[in-house]
Parts: C-alpha cells; structure tokens; sequence
C-alpha cells in the first residue's frame, strides 16, 4: 500500500474520509473505496467497469496505451516465439514457467484426461441438428457439475487442480463433438499419442472411411492462436468466471457461464462476426460504404475486430497474428479473398480521423478467423476456438479467487431510479 490517500469530502457535511491508495508491480494506482459506504453512506458509479479494478491479480497484465500485454510478466510477443501452448498453461496456472519434468509430467496429465464420459457424448443427441456449437458447448460444459462430483471441493487445493486438468483436456473433445454434430459426421475419440493441438485437427476432421494426415503446420498455428486466446485478465467472461465462482458454485458452472458471456459479438463472438462481416463485404470497392456505416450513430453496425475497451493502441494479438496469417496461408497453399478485404479494411479505417480520434485499432478478433478458415475450421466454431485457449485463463482466475482471503461474494450496488413508494392498488381499481 502506498503512503498516498485520497481526500473524499461530503459537500452537505463537509467531513471527510482518507482513502487508502494502493499499489500494483505495474500500472496505475488504485483508489481502496471500501471504506466509503459505511462510512460515508455513498456508493461509486461505473457502468462497464471502466475505472474499477474488482481484484487483485497476479496473473495477467495489459498496458492498453502502449499495446502490451504480459502473462506472469513474460511479454505474449517471446510467449508466441518461444513457448508452447501448454508451457503457457501451466504458467498460467501455477505463476512460473515449467521445469523439464514439470512441463512433462502436465502434458502426461492433460493428455490422459481428454475422453469424456459416454453418457456426456449422449447430450448431443439431445440438441437440434442445426444449434449453434457454443449453444451446445456452453450446455455441455454446465452439465459437467452433474458428473466430477469426487472432486468437487472447491476449497480442496488439489480438487482445484484436478478440475482445471479436466476441463482442459476435455473441452477440445467437447468441441470437437459439437463440431460433428453439426456436420452429421460420427465422433472422433481422442488420440492420446498426439499433442494437444493435433488431436483436436484429429478429433475434428478424421473420420472412419478414411485415413486422415495432421497437417504439422495447421497443429502449430492452432498452438499459436491458442497462446494468443489465452488469457486477458479481467475481460467479460473471466469477470463473469470471477462473479459465478464467487458464491462457491460448482466450476463447470462458473465456467459454463464464461462460456456464455463469450458469445456476445462485442467480446469472443467477435471472431464469427468479423467474418460474417467480411463475406459481405467480399470486394474491396464496397469497403467505404461498410466504414460510413460503421461511423454513422443512427446505424448499429460496428467494424468488427475493431476497437478494445482496455487497448487505445494495436492490439499486440492482433499484430502477431497478422503477420503469422500470411505466413500460415502461405505454408498451407492457400489464398483468402478474404485476406486482401480485411488488409484493405484496416488500411483505410486507420486513415479515416472517426477511427484514429477513437483510437479504434484491430483487435485480437479481427485476423484470427481467417485463419481458422484456413485450418478448415468453419465460421460458426471460431469463438469456440477462443473458448478453448481461453479456458486456461479462467481456470488460472477462478483458481486465484478461491485462494484469495478477500474474497467475497461479488454483489454490485446500483444507483437507483425506479418508483420511491407506492401502495398497491387493487387490480379493479388500476
Ligand atoms: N466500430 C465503430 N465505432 C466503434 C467501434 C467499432 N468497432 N468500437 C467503438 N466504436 C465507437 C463507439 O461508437 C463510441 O463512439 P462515441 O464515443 O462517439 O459514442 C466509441 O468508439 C467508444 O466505444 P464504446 O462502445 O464506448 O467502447 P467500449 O470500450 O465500451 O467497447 C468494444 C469496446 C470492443 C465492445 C467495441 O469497440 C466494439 O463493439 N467493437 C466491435 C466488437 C469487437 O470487435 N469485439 C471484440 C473485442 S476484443 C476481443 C474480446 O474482448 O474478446
């Protein structure tokens, strides 16, 4: 805690409260505002959460002004050159990079807990043939509470660790399986002699009429991506995690809500979007029409992949996975139409002054899709990718939260303006 405090004076009294100022290894100071109800009787307005930090957390920080991002201190740039996957995720988990044995020893663990149980493989059945798959994830993921009841003791450090090796490994299977109820395609078991990354190509795209040959380059891309989705500290659906683990709850629940909030088009849905957004558009002469759309206040549309809450500069994921898209369809011998349009599209929204005043920047969203299309991976399952390389991040703060002593139940107050009082009227007499 810093030295500093901040005088809040009440105008009507004049009597004032020294707030506590606290300070992290990095970034902006703090404001402690707990102290200000009881003993000023005021609450704190912030839609959005735009000026409240809700935590404290040693996992993830972002410099928003200057493009920078760090997991456990380790900038993602060195992260996507030098690591993998699952060396992020147990740096992510555990707060140091792995030793040798460590890192093998979790791979072995993730790798042997990446089958479900049958009878969870039965609840596709149950869905319509056509339901979205982060519908059929988010479901599937909530229904996991109803089958890990041995280790479920959320104050049991070791059941901590255990849900985290499961949900892991099994949610590639999950996806997968929602993947091929979508296309009508048999199940893929997992293959445990393959790396995490190529048994989900394995599990999504083998079926049993013919041999299926894991595409190296594709294996690595997903593993590059997945690094990128990691984890971004307290966005909306790890807050979400955050607030649903706060009452205890299950954590498939907690997860499965996470899940839910990263649906929505404005946080992991984004990634669907923007492709949806760029099939429209598909010629680059009808780009300034999509951008006047986009800057006119009385229509709804947005540039997808456009704009952060937290970055007002270039979303570092989204420079590394820019370049790496090139890169990837290059390896894979493919050319995107697709491709050309969004280079286009960024190139004339960071000239035009609406973007730049705003400091509207592509984010993580906006190059990804392209690609996942690449790897073969169809439109409707991109934010389901996010959700995968993102469940890490929600373990490593569920995980953080639970072992937190200030944690509380989370229970925001409201400023209200509803009704002061009125007697009930009979339902004649309205
Ligand atoms: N296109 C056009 N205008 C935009 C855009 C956009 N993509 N994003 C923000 N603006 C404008 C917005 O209209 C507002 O203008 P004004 O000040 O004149 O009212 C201003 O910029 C600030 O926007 P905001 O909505 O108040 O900002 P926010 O921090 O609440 O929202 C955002 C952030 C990401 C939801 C928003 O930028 C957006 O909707 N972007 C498009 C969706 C998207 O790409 N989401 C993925 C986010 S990154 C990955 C992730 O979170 O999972």
């Amino acid at each position: 805690m810093s030295s500093k405090k901040y005088l809040f004076t009440d105008p009507e009294t004049g009597k004032s409260v020294d707030l506590p100022v606290l300070s992290g290894t990095v970034g902006p100071e703090v404001v402690d505002i707990r102290a200000l109800y009881a003993e000023k009787g005021v609450f704190t307005y912030d839609p959005g959460f735009g000026s409240t930090a809700s935590c404290e957390s040693k996992i993830t920080y972002i410099d928003g002004d200057q493009g920078v991002l760090m997991y456990r201190g380790y900038p993602v740039e060195q992260l996507a050159e030098k690591s993998s996957f699952m060396e992020v995720c147990y740096l992510l988990l555990h707060g140091e990079l792995p030793k040798k044995e460590q890192l093998e020893g979790f791979i072995k663990t993730i790798t042997t807990h990446t089958m479900i149980n049958e009878t969870i493989l039965r609840l596709f059945n149950g869905f319509h043939y056509d339901a979205h798959p982060m519908a059929m994830v988010a479901g599937v993921v909530g229904s996991m509470s109803a089958f890990y009841h041995d280790t479920t003791d959320i104050m049991n450090p070791r059941h901590r660790d255990i849900f985290a090796h499961r949900i892991i490994a099994k949610l590639p299977t999950i996806a997968a399986a929602a993947y091929k109820h979508t296309v009508g395609q048999p199940f893929t078991y997992p293959r445990n002699d393959l790396d995490y990354c190529s048994n989900m190509m394995h599990m999504f795209f083998a079926v049993p009429a013919e041999k299926y040959n894991i595409n190296p380059v594709a294996a690595q891309a997903l593993d590059l991506l997945f690094i990128l989705h990691a984890d971004h500290e307290q966005n909306c659906s790890t807050s979400t995690v955050r607030l649903a683990g706060s009452s205890q709850t299950n954590p498939y629940s907690a997860i499965a809500a996470g899940i839910s909030a990263l649906w929505g088009p404005a946080h992991g849905g984004a990634n669907e979007a923007v492709l949806q957004m760029l099939e429209q558009i598909r010629t680059a002469d009808k780009i300034p029409q999509f951008v006047a759309r986009a800057k006119d206040k009385k229509d709804n549309f947005r540039l997808m992949g456009f704009g952060h809450r937290v970055y007002k500069n270039y979303d570092p994921r989204a420079k590394i996975i820019r370049s790496m898209t090139h890169k990837v369809l290059e390896q894979l011998g493919k050319n995107d139409p697709l491709l050309d349009v969004a280079m286009r599209l960024e190139e004339i929204a960071l000239k035009d002054s609406y973007f730049v005043e705003k400091k509207l920047y592509p984010n993580v969203d906006f190059y990804s899709g392209i690609i996942y299309r690449a790897l073969g991976i169809p439109t409707s399952m991109l934010t389901v990718m996010f959700a995968i390389g993102r469940t890490v991040g929600w373990c490593a703060h569920w995980r953080e939260m639970i072992a937190d002593p200030e944690t509380r139940i989370g229970r925001p107050r409201q400023l209200y303006t509803g009704p002061a009082f009125r007697d009930y009227v009979a339902v004649e007499k309205r």
